[in-house]
């Protein structure tokens, strides 16, 4: 081999190493995560009044508590807290930011390092458009898939999302107990690219585990093969 290729070898090799490095702090993907009121309440004891997919998270695909220091500050977003309310509430305690707040240290100030969420009015105003502009709970209505007594097979619902978005979604489940003839519904995470394109979450060949499933939700990804119930209101 002579000097100058092996040179080439030692540039590419730190080239590549420095982007790995850098990649570790940049991320990559966006992941819109709703909920399923019902759902959500059955496994934390809350009483549900709410009966449309709502807002659970903007997640970047690397990075969790980026900056302990950047409080969140709810006068920042006077101006939607109108529609966090009502598209972003905090189930367990209605009338309180602290969801909001949890949010915004775990994801938004690693969203943050991203220019175009730099701030606490972009992280939650984008979050706020990317779920009206996917507008879930309606397409899943007006392809039949609505809250009912009667199990759906997974394929229905996966479908009509891949179907109408042409991305494939990440749909979460609570599995019940060792005897149950069904899952239960509970998560749907769709998948931005950093400039906010539609994206499959869970690409080929993606050996990265994204740092921002939440491993405490008590959700996991649906069994292909079983039953989903999506449970009404009780
Ligand atoms: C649900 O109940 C909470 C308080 O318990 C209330 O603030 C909220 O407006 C209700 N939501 C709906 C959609 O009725
Ligand atoms: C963390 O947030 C504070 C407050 O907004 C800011 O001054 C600081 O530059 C941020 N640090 C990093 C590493 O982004
Ligand atoms: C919160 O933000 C408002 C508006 O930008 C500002 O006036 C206020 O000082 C901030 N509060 C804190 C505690 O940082």
């Amino acid at each position: 081999m002579s000097l100058c290729s092996l040179l080439l070898l030692c540039l590419a090799a730190t080239l590549s190493s420095g982007f790995v490095i850098s990649s570790q702090y940049m991320w990559t993907k966006l992941i819109l995560t709703h909920h399923w009121p019902s759902t959500f309440c059955t496994m934390e004891h809350c009483h549900p009044n709410i009966s449309y997919w709502t807002l659970h998270g903007l997640w970047p695909d690397k990075g969790i508590m980026c900056n302990s220091s950047w409080h969140f500050n709810s006068s920042q977003i006077e101006d939607l807290l109108p529609d966090m309310e009502k598209s972003w509430p905090d189930l367990l305690h209605p009338s309180s930011t602290g969801f909001w707040k949890y949010e915004w240290h775990k994801h938004g100030t690693c969203a943050a390092k991203a220019e175009s969420l730099n701030s606490q009015h972009k992280y939650f105003s984008k979050a706020l458009e990317l779920y009206h502009k996917l507008d879930l709970d309606s397409i899943l209505k007006k392809f039949n898939i609505v809250p009912s007594e009667n199990y759906y097979a997974f394929s229905q619902i996966e479908g009509v999302i891949e179907n109408f978005y042409s991305v494939k979604p990440k749909i979460q489940c609570i599995h019940p107990s060792k005897n149950a003839d069904a899952q239960i519904l509970g998560q749907i995470e769709i998948c931005f690219d950093p400039d906010f394109t539609l994206l499959d979450c869970e690409k080929q060949g993606d050996w990265d585990q994204p740092m921002a499933v939440d491993k405490t939700s008590g959700f996991s990804v649906c069994d292909h093969n079983m039953p989903v119930y999506y449970p009404p209101l009780p």
